[in-house]
């Protein structure tokens, strides 16, 4: 079964993500697209539990090559959702698998 999230083109390579909430599991989540493909979390740092977005939408650094929590600033791989520096490192963002296909962007169930 598969849930559109958004469509394609709505995801620009390292750009804003697209938020959304998990259909089943009713969880506040985000997808992004880095590297020509698209990876989606819950978006909820391992940290304490807050929304990584900077305003609405913004959860890569600068350079665009992190995920960054706004509150205290841990770096995630936008490609496996692993913390890799600040509080919570070891830890990692929830990951939820998503596909492309068509031109949208679905959730999936596994
Ligand atoms: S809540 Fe995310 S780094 Fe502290």
């Amino acid at each position: 079964m598969t849930d559109r999230i958004c469509s394609s083109d709505a995801l620009k390579e390292k750009g804003l993500s697209v938020r959304f909430e998990h259909s089943s599991l009713a969880l506040p989540a985000f997808v992004i697209r880095y590297e020509g493909k698209v990876y989606a979390y819950q978006n909820r740092c391992p940290h304490r539990g807050t929304e990584l977005d900077w305003e609405p939408g913004e959860v890569l650094d600068g350079d665009g090559e992190f995920l960054i929590c706004a509150t205290h600033g841990a770096l995630f791989q936008p490609t496996t959702g692993l913390c890799v520096m600040g509080p919570c490192k070891g830890a990692s963002l929830q990951f939820i698998p998503v596909v492309e296909v068509d031109g949208s962007v679905k959730l999936t169930d596994v």
